[in-house]
Order: structure tokens, then C-alpha cells, then sequence
């Protein structure tokens, strides 16, 4: 079977759709602002290459540069010892190369080699302009087209025109891209939509779908069920010409006489898959999705979708009924609502499913008609550039209105790696490993960090300092601390304004240092006249002469023995006091001392009267006595 016819009647297939009523295919925006010189500042219009990473949500400023040579772009730039790599502190290299003699992607490509941080491509045809696709189905390009980086924009013939002039003048040209417009925002939920397929042996763009649906996922089921977004998969499919639905070739790619239709998987009618089985997974995804919408777990379509094309590859020979039905079971899908729901495949009729996807195809508002496979769609306007899952988080991110986006958006996962270079212009703390810089989907932004669940606080780009009373955990808040022979003392308060304050025993700054005071050079302490006095790190050591001890709170030395009574009588005095202070509850115990003290006086009197036995004796007597 020829490959050439088939191509033919496919076209022919989508010609019938597109060519049907009032096609529109919108071309997506961003705009392109001249800065300098003066006699063109200006905005324009410039189409978004898809391919490539631009920066949706974000804007980038260049030089633009107009090679010498190469103009076109199409050889490398290495042969004609061309490099666009700006030097360090000077703005982006924007390259300006002309349409014409091979791929965009591949003049994209080239351009990045040689170190250009974006690419406008100027038009040579006077025309609206035109979205730049990747090439379909071309062996050699693919291996490049993953690795391109940069952002692209077509811009038309007269404009292009006015900028080579002014850089051919000599003059400086300053341009800024700006993608912040490219997707409206809104509210704060996104609709978006998936245009796909289940076919999973097209080559390389079923590839790189497979694997953005894959990395994709975790993401979007997060936004899915957070509510932050709704999204929706859709499935293109084709009709058959009504003089060809008898044909063999309708008959093996569509089903419902001729009403849908996708191409033979291998291209091949007589061996392997034939279309009708991509028409009707296709229709098997779109109903595991209404089935899941219904029981309110959307999100079960992206699981579906990734165990499937792992589980039931058709190169495995398992891309059938019976394969998808142990996967709509493993993910506890009611497996007889998805039966139901699509429907009779012979019936000369239309399916209300795929009918209405057929509808959507056709294009609405702001949206154009879906002809690229697989398409983005992001509130309501078609995304272009690379289908990864940085770049389209970065899109969808963009969507939401401002302060309303959730966090992933805020979080590692969009990347602009502008904290790399000069950390981004914000505060950091090289010692303690800190920085205020966050890359967003908006670009960096510098805001002080939270670190160990202490809150840095400040401008975000020269300051920043943890605050409230975990502030001491971090790097001692910037205040002074020592420890020496298992003694450590620190400066830092936890609450109240002053931060840092010398511990007591220290004095200083509390910031950059602390010194010991000499207690005993400075009279502070231990100065009464029996006292003998030892400064230590942070304190003083005092001790008393002979058998006094030394009261640090007064600061004073006293007897340590009562043998006399007198001194006996001093004791209990102090005991007197002491109990007072410590209330009731000590009463008791004060009173057993002074008991047993009384007891042993009288003891010491009858003593003289009569023998004794032993001292020892003596508190059992009392005890026994008194049960
Ligand atoms: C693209 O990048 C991958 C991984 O970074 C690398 O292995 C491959 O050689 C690159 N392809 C080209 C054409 O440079
Ligand atoms: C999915 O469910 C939501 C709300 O339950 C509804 O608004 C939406 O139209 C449904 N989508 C489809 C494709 O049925
Ligand atoms: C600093 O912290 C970052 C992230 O927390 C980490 O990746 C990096 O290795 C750290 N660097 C040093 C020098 O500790």
C-alpha cells in the first residue's frame, strides 16, 4: 500500500475538517519592544517558535545581533568562528537570522550553539505572521529539537527590515520579549486542555508527548485536586470523505461508517494496529476521563493514561480491550460506565463523545482551530513552545492572576535559575549557607527566607535577619557566643528589641564580642575581708578562711559548725528564717530538728544524773516513746 496515497487521503481527511467552515488558525503572540535606539522604539508583534522554552509569564531583554554571515542560520556557526556569547555584566544576545533554506528549529539551534539567548527569525515574505513548528517526522532533527533551550519569535519582513538598518547604522538595537500577556489571567483557577493521542508509535512527537504526560503528571494532579485548576484531554480524530467510507482504507482507520477517523499507526493496512484501534483508545481515554470527572477524581485520566501506555504498548502487542480493562480495574474505574459510555463503534450514527470533540476542534474566542498534535491549551489560548513540564508549568502559572498562583508554582519546579548567576541580586549569607533568592515562573524573587521554622525578616536584597524567639537557633542571631572548658554563653536575646546583649559576667557589644570581667580585679565581688578571690571564664570562683563558707548570694562568709549554743542557738535562727521563707509545708520538718536538737540538750543534762547505754540509743527512746 502505498504511503504517498495514504498521505494524500489524510490530508484530504483534514483538509475536509479544516476546510469546512470559517477555519482560523490563531497565530500565538508575545510582544517584542525596542528600547533603543530612539528613531524605532516601539512594540510589535511576534509569534512564539514552537519549540523551545519561552518564558510565559516572564520577560528578557537582549542586544540583537545580525550575523555577518551565515544569515540564514542554517549551517553552524562554529565554521564561520561566529559566537554570540555576551560578555559577563552586558545584556543577552538576541540573534536576528533571516526565513528561508531549512528548519526553523534548526536555525534556533545553531544559534544557541553559538551562545544566543533568544532568536528572532525576520520573515521574508510580506504576510501575517505564522506559528515556526517543528518538523514532522524528521529523523535527524529530532535529536536537536529536544536540546533547544532558548525562546524564538517570527517577526515580520518590514520589521526585520528596520532593525537590520539601525544595527547596520552602527547603532546599538535593545530589545525586550515579553510573554506576560501571552496567556490571559483572569481568576484564580486555569482551564486547560490537552490535545492528544494514545497512538504511541508516530515516532518522535508521540515520544515526546508520551514522556511530557509522564513528567507532567505529578504536577497536574496536584493543581487538579488543590481545585487550582480544571483540565480537560481532548483527542482529534478525522472523518472519512463520505465518496471514499467504503473504502478499505476508511474502513480500517475509522469506525461509525467513515465518521472517525486517525491514521494507521505503522501506515501499513495489512499489518499491525490499523487506525480504528487509536480511534477507539482514544475513545476509551476520553470516557475514563468522564468517568472519573463524574465521581469527581478528574485527576484518575493521567494515571489511566501513563499505566496504559506502560502496561499496554502496542509494540508488546498489548494495546487492546483487554489490556485497558486491567488498568481501568487496577485504578478502580467502573468499568461498565466506560463500556456504556462509548458507545456502539458500528452503528451508523454519530457517538455523542467524539462527536463533540470533533466541535471543539473548531476554533472559539481567543483559541483558533486545533491543528498541531498534541496542542496545549491554556485559558483558552494555545501554548506554544517545548511540551515539558517546566516550560508548561511556567504557562499554566501564568494563567493565574497575580498572588492568587499555588505554590508549586513558587516552588523548584519552575526553574529560571536566576539565583545562579550573582544569587539572583538578593541577600545572602554565604557562612550559614542562606539566600533570599526564589526562582519563580515570574523570575526570581528576592524575599527573605524561612529557615528551621524561624522567619528571616527585611528588604530580601541587603538585608534580611531571623526574627522571633526561634531566632537564636539560626547562626546564634547574629549575636556572640564562645564556650570554653564545657561552658558556653551566648549574646543573643530571644525576645524584646535589643538582639544581642553580653551574658552576665561579660561585657561588650554582644555582636562581635563578649569579654570576661575579672571579678576580682574589679571588686565586683567576693571583697569581704576573709574572702580569697579567683576569677574564672565568665564567673569568679570565691572561698572563705579557716571553717567559713562563703554565701554567694550575699556575697559574704559565715560559720559553717553550731558546737556552741550559742552558735547552736545562731543556727536555729537561721532555720527560723529560712522556714519562714519556705512556708508551711517545710513547718514539720523544722520542727523534728528542733526537737531532736531540744531532745539531745536534755539528753546532754540527764546525762549527768545516770548512765547511758549509747548515743545511739538515744532517738529510738524518743521514737518509742512517743507511739
Ligand atoms: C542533547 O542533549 C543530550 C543530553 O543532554 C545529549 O546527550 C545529546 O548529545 C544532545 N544532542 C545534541 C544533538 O546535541
Ligand atoms: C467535569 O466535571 C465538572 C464539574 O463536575 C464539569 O464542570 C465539567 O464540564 C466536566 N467535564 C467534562 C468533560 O465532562
Ligand atoms: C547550600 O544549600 C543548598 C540547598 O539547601 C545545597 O544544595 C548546597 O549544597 C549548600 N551548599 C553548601 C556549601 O553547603
Amino acid at each position: 500500500m502505498g504511503i504517498r496515497r495514504l498521505r494524500l487521503l489524510q490530508g484530504f481527511v483534514l483538509l475536509s475538517v479544516i476546510g469546512n467552515c470559517c477555519a482560523r488558525f490563531v497565530v500565538e503572540k508575545n510582544s517584542l519592544t525596542v528600547t533603543s535606539p530612539e528613531k524605532i522604539k516601539g512594540t510589535h508583534d511576534s509569534a512564539i517558535g514552537n519549540f523551545g522554552i519561552p518564558q510565559y509569564g516572564g520577560s528578557m531583554a537582549g542586544a540583537v545581533v545580525y550575523p555577518k554571515e551565515n544569515q540564514k542560520a542554517c549551517k553552524s556557526f562554529d565554521e564561520f568562528g561566529i559566537s554570540f556569547q555576551s560578555k559577563p555584566g552586558s545584556l543577552p544576545t538576541f540573534v536576528l537570522v533571516d526565513r528561508g533554506d531549512c528548519f526553523f528549529a534548526l536555525k534556533v539551534w545553531n544559534a544557541q550553539k553559538a551562545g544566543a539567548s533568544a532568536v528572532l527569525v525576520a520573515d521574508n515574505i510580506e504576510e501575517a505572521l505564522i506559528t515556526m513548528d517543528t518538523p514532522e517526522e524528521d529523523g535527524s532533527s529530532a535529536k536537536y529539537i529536544e536540546n533547544i533551550t532558548i525562546p524564538s519569535a517570527l517577526i515580520e519582513k518590514t520589521f526585520g527590515e528596520t532593525l537590520k538598518k539601525a544595527i547596520s547604522g552602527g547603532d546599538m538595537v535593545n530589545v525586550n520579549l515579553d510573554w506576560r500577556e501571552a496567556v490571559p489571567h483572569p481568576d484564580d483557577r486555569v482551564e486547560y486542555e490537552l490535545w492528544t493521542n494514545s497512538n504511541d508509535e508516530c515516532g518522535v512527537k508521540c515520544d515526546m508527548l508520551m514522556e511530557f504526560v509522564k513528567d507532567f503528571k505529578g504536577a497536574a494532579q496536584i493543581l487538579e485536586k488543590g481545585g487550582y485548576t480544571q483540565f480537560t484531554p481532548h483527542y482529534i480524530t478525522w472523518y472519512c470523505p463520505e465518496a471514499f467510507t467504503l473504502s478499505r482504507q476508511c474502513k480500517s482507520q475509522c469506525i461509525n461508517h467513515g465518521r472517525y477517523c486517525a491514521p494507521d499507526p505503522e501506515q501499513d493496512f495489512s499489518s499491525g494496529y490499523d487506525g480504528k484501534d487509536v480511534v477507539i483508545e482514544n475513545l476509551r481515554q476520553l470516557c475514563v476521563f468522564r468517568v472519573a470527572n463524574e465521581t469527581s477524581k478528574p485527576w484518575l485520566w493521567w494515571d489511566y493514561v501513563t499505566d496504559f501506555q506502560i502496561r499496554c504498548p502496542m509494540k508488546d502487542k498489548k494495546y487492546n480491550k483487554e489490556c485497558a480493562d486491567d488498568v481501568i480495574k487496577s485504578l478502580g474505574l467502573d468499568g461498565k460506565k466506560i463500556e456504556k459510555c462509548m458507545g456502539d463503534r458500528n452503528a451508523d450514527a454519530d457517538n455523542p463523545v467524539l462527536k463533540e470533540e470533533q466541535d471543539a476542534q473548531v476554533g472559539k474566542g481567543s483559541r483558533g482551530d486545533v491543528t498541531i498534535l498534541p496542542t496545549l491549551v491554556v485559558n483558552n489560548r494555545q501554548y506554544r513552545g517545548k511540551l515539558a513540564k517546566g516550560a508548561v508549568l511556567k504557562a499554566i502559572c501564568s494563567g493565574f492572576e497575580e498572588t492568587t498562583e499555588p505554590a508549586v508554582c513558587l516552588s523548584g519546579d519552575v526553574e529560571t535559575n536566576e539565583c545562579l548567576d550573582n544569587n539572583g541580586g538578593c541577600w545572602q549569607d554565604k557562612i550559614a549557607n542562606l539566600t533570599a533568592c526564589k526562582d519563580t515562573f515570574r523570575g526570581r524573587v528576592c524575599e527573605c527566607p524561612l529557615v528551621d521554622g524561624v522567619q528571616f525578616k527585611g528588604d530580601g536584597y541587603s538585608h534580611c535577619e531571623a526574627s522571633g524567639p526561634g531566632r537564636c537557633k539560626i547562626n546564634n542571631g547574629g549575636c556572640w557566643h564562645d564556650s570554653r572548658d564545657g561552658h558556653a554563653y551566648s549574646a543573643c536575646l530571644g525576645f524584646g528589641d535589643v538582639k544581642c546583649q553580653c551574658p552576665p559576667g561579660f561585657k561588650g557589644d554582644g555582636v562581635k564580642s563578649c569579654e570576661d570581667i575579672d571579678e576580682c580585679k574589679e571588686k565586683k565581688a567576693c571583697q569581704c575581708p576573709e574572702c580569697s578571690c579567683k576569677n574564672t571564664w565568665g564567673s569568679y570562683e570565691c572561698s572563705c578562711s579557716g571553717d567559713l563558707l562563703y554565701i554567694r548570694d550575699h556575697d559574704t562568709c559565715i560559720s559553717k559548725r553550731g558546737t556552741e549554743v550559742r552558735s547552736a542557738w545562731a543556727a536555729v535562727w537561721v532555720i527560723l528564717i529560712g522556714l519562714a521563707m519556705a512556708g508551711g509545708g517545710a513547718y514539720l520538718v523544722y520542727r523534728y530538728r528542733l526537737r531532736s536538737y531540744m531532745d539531745s540538750e536534755i539528753r546532754a543534762i540527764m546525762a549527768q544524773y545516770m548512765p547511758l547505754d549509747s548515743q545511739a540509743e538515744v532517738p529510738n527512746h524518743v521514737s518509742e516513746d512517743r507511739a
